[in-house]
């Protein structure tokens, strides 16, 4: 069934909203994919592709709007944001922040810290068998039972915790080398399940996390403990 944009919107809104009051300091910005939006900085224009297709541009855009909305509130404007070769965002000194978009919506947080955080925004809808399987084991699934897609869960917070160690560790780190533990029914750690280039021993915390979910989306956020 097809959603309307303002729903998955406001709902998006309610979720960013439940995390940025559990996490103190935290900044949440989202806009429509679809929406009105000012214009990019021409230095973030010239990060697109010429062949990107229109989805890629918009989705883009309104992760770099939403962005500059997060930046704005903790009082930096006028700050394109740039990325690394590894395709991270390059966040101004002293913040870190982490982007994620759905086909309507994308989000932005940051905070100021030392620690990169990762956002990571779904569609609540089930995994095929062959995905679930490629980033989740049954137990992580049966960690999340009490969920509609406890592999969705699974996947989204893996994410999360890519985008906030993916600077750390210096490579792609694969959905079989981290393993989701649930430590409430909305907060996880995500341990190493193997040596991560040196920068974490298996069994090690790399990441905490916090889950929000709706009949919707499924929001998760991690920061890095490396
Ligand atoms: C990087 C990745 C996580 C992005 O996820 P996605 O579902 O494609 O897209 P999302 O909309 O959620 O996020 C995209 C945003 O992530 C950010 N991003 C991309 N690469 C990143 C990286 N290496 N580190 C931090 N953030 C990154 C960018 O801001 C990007 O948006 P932009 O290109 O418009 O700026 C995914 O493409 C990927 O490479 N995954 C493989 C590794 C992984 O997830 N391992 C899990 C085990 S820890």
């Amino acid at each position: 069934m097809s959603v309307p944009s303002a729903a998955l919107l406001s709902d998006a809104k309610a979720l960013l909203n439940r995390l940025s009051g559990a996490v103190p300091d935290l900044q949440v910005g989202l806009r429509g994919v679809h929406a009105a939006l000012p214009p990019l900085y021409p230095d973030e224009r010239a990060l697109l592709s010429p062949r990107a297709v229109s989805k890629r541009r918009a989705e883009f855009h309104a992760g770099r709007i939403a962005a500059r909305d997060v930046l704005a509130a903790l009082g930096i404007v006028d700050f394109p944001l740039l990325r690394l070769d590894n395709r991270a965002p390059l966040w101004p000194d002293a913040i870190k922040g982490s982007l994620s978009h759905t086909d309507d919506v994308a989000c932005a947080i940051a905070l100021r810290s030392d620690r990169p955080v990762g956002v990571d925004l779904e569609r609540n809808a089930p995994l095929s068998a062959e995905v679930e399987n490629a980033v989740s084991d049954a137990q992580e699934r049966r960690a999340f039972s009490e969920h509609t897609s406890p592999a969705r869960i699974v996947f989204s917070a893996k994410e999360s915790v890519y985008k906030c160690i993916s600077g750390q560790v210096g490579r792609v780190v694969d959905f079989s080398e981290v393993v989701i533990d649930p430590v409430t029914p909305d907060t996880f750690h995500a341990r190493a399940k193997t040596d991560l280039s040196g920068r974490a021993l298996p069994d090690q915390i790399v990441a905490r996390g916090r889950v929000a979910c709706s009949d919707l989306h499924i929001l998760t956020y991690a920061q890095s403990a490396l």
